[in-house]
């Protein structure tokens, strides 16, 4: 893989893709010189002339698009939800899961809203969650949450939330059920349309070695 003298950043998400996000940068042969479960380190170097940066996944896009970072891995839910300018050039196939609209079992065997109706979300998919109801001619109150969506209708604060639904297992622990999927997700390697245009031959090198390793392919 060609080297620069600058590095090449790429921002990660923290949480729950970092384990599945792992083995695909081994794979494609840019191992974190740190353990990146246990470092209190932000800015990590990595084989292959690769510098990590480790955030809270609602902020990847905002790093890539500012260009702090070249190229970043991202929940198609953030980049559908925020439409940052980022060039979107592979579907990662980790972090799978769906985002889905979902509330408790008497209000969702009632059906959906009518149209016309008005109805209480909480989600932090504000825009994604408008849309939906706006299409259906539902007016949709969005209460914001940045997480324990689940919470919000066992203590009557809304009737539905818009929120990521994996192995179901949390719904089912708050007795709620599903009513819709709105999309299915996973993660993207994104990247700076800047980085891309100047530092072509860095990163066209490292989006290989990524689909490489997605494929299961020697990079
Ligand atoms: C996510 C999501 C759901 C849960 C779904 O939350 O927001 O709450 O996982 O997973 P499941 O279907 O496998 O139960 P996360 O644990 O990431 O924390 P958060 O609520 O703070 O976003």
């Amino acid at each position: 893989m060609p080297q620069a003298s600058t590095p090449l950043i790429i921002a990660l998400s923290k949480g729950r893709i970092l384990s599945e996000t792992l083995p695909l940068l081994e794979h494609a042969g840019l191992m974190p010189k740190e353990d990146l479960h246990t470092t209190r380190k932000l800015m990590i170097d990595a084989a292959g002339g690769v510098r990590f940066l480790l955030i809270r996944a609602a902020d990847v896009c905002t790093y890539v698009e500012h260009g702090a970072a070249d190229m970043g891995i991202v929940g198609r839910d953030l980049l559908l939800e925020s439409r940052p300018n980022v060039y979107e050039p592979l579907d990662l196939g980790i972090g799978r899961c769906r985002l889905c609209i979902a509330g408790p079992a008497e209000l969702v065997a009632r059906g959906k809203p009518e149209a016309g109706s008005r109805i209480r979300v909480a989600t932090k998919y504000d825009n994604l969650t408008e849309q939906y109801y706006m299409a259906q001619g539902v007016h949709a109150d969005i209460i914001h949450l940045y997480g324990s969506m689940e919470l919000a209708p066992l203590v009557g604060m809304a009737d539905r939330i818009v929120d990521l639904v994996e192995t179901g297992s949390t719904l089912a622990a708050n007795n709620l059920v599903e009513e819709d999927t709105l999309y299915d997700i996973s993660s993207r390697l994104v990247v700076n349309p800047a980085s891309f245009a100047t530092r072509k031959s860095l990163i066209a090198p490292v989006i290989d070695a990524f689909s490489k390793a997605i494929r299961n392919e020697d990079s």
